[in-house]
């Protein structure tokens, strides 16, 4: 027979149902953010050039004023999510409070070079977020993830029919791959001095092959992704777009380079890819013959590091909705490599939660 709740105090009922509530409302933040984005809050504080008063935004939204309200309690909750900031001003001897830009909206400004904004939109579009309405029912189904059970189809082949899809999500990624590309070569260098070839295997629109060619001269880097994504594509003289599928074949190379691609996949496919990678290497070790993967390594998940481990829990459940993929501890990681036939690896934990991990033949 179940055990009667009444041993816990009135408190304690109370703090488990505000634990739920508040658990049952997590969406909100990821849909005020996407509403913020939407609407172009970000840009339009920017353009005023100091903290913006609720009226003031009021009418360079051109928004409807009798919304002027449900307007400062979106404010309320990014404020809360710390998106934005609320500050003091005085103006003609009137105190008065307004909004301005905090560094996270920062990277949420159209112009902004390492600008994040089509990532977020990308990720709280629903059809990011339709298969976790599945996973039930998946649980009990045949489908390799809750997106094939949703749309009777694979992340991969979606976007091949879907082109406002596709675009949306090829630009998400660019987002990412123009931060980390920046992040790379600065903080990275070592990894890629004195290579002459990248290949970047499912690199997306190339922004990491950019950034990479950029700081390196003489570099010349491939990228590799499915016809979606680069057809059309123009390369230049040191980049150059192939488009394939990595399963079969990757271009021969001193360095293979995958970004948020390992994750995407199950180990047996991970397997292969680096099997595939392997083949394609052309020097040794000893000459600079490596895989460089760009991905999370979520050992140690710690209770007092709660945001970062919750992030890390979001990605490993994106991924096994929509991708068959997961995060990996460095255990999982070393015994890919091993089963690839590779020899050693160093992780470098060196771009916040994702690390740079060097794969040696
Ligand atoms: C999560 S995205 C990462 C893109 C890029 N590396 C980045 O970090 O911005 C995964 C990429 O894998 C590509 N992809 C999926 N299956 C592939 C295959 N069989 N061969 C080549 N690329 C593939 C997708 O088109 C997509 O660009």
């Amino acid at each position: 027979m179940a055990s009667p709740i009444v041993v816990v105090s009135t408190q304690e009922l109370l703090d488990a149902q505000a634990h739920l509530w508040n658990l049952s409302f997590s969406h909100v933040n990821c849909m005020s953010l996407k509403c913020a984005v939407q609407l172009g809050i970000p840009d339009i504080i920017h353009k005023h050039g100091k903290p913006i008063t609720l009226s003031e935004l009021v009418d360079a939204l051109s928004i409807n004023k009798a919304k002027s309200n449900a307007l400062s309690r979106l404010m309320r909750i990014l404020v809360h999510s710390k998106i934005f900031d609320k500050v003091k001003i005085s103006e003609e001897g009137e105190e008065g409070e307004a909004y301005s830009l905090t560094r996270a909206s920062r990277l949420l400004l159209k112009d902004e070079p390492l600008s994040y904004t089509t990532f977020t939109v990308a990720m709280a579009d629903p059809v990011m977020i339709d298969p976790f309405h599945h996973m039930s029912e998946w649980f009990h189904d045949e489908c390799s993830t809750p997106f094939v059970t949703r749309n009777g189809m694979n992340f991969w082949e979606f976007g091949r029919n879907d082109e406002k899809w596709n675009q949306l999500f090829n630009e998400a990624m660019a987002c990412d791959a123009r931060f980390v590309g920046n992040m790379l070569v600065k903080e990275c260098k070592h990894v890629f001095e004195g290579l002459k070839t990248v290949v970047d295997v499912a690199g997306g629109t190339g922004s990491v092959a950019q950034a990479l060619i950029d700081t390196f001269s003489g570099l010349k880097c491939t990228v590799l992704d499915l016809p979606q994504v680069v057809a059309g594509l123009e390369g230049s003289e040191n980049l150059r777009f192939v488009s394939g599928d990595m399963f079969q074949f990757i271009p021969p190379t001193d360095a293979v380079f995958l970004k948020w691609i390992m994750h995407d996949w199950s180990d047996e496919n991970c397997v292969k890819i680096l099997e595939k990678c392997k083949e394609a290497i052309i020097p040794s070790k000893n000459n600079g013959g490596k895989v460089i993967i760009v991905d999370m390594v979520v050992d140690g998940l710690k209770q007092e590091h709660h945001e970062a481990t919750e992030t890390q829990l979001f990605f490993d459940m994106t991924l096994m909705a929509d991708f068959s993929g997961k995060e990996r501890t460095e255990k999982e990681w070393a015994k890919l490599f091993a089963a690839a036939g590779f020899n050693n690896y160093k992780i470098n934990p060196v771009l916040g939660l994702t690390s740079v991990i060097e794969v040696f033949p």
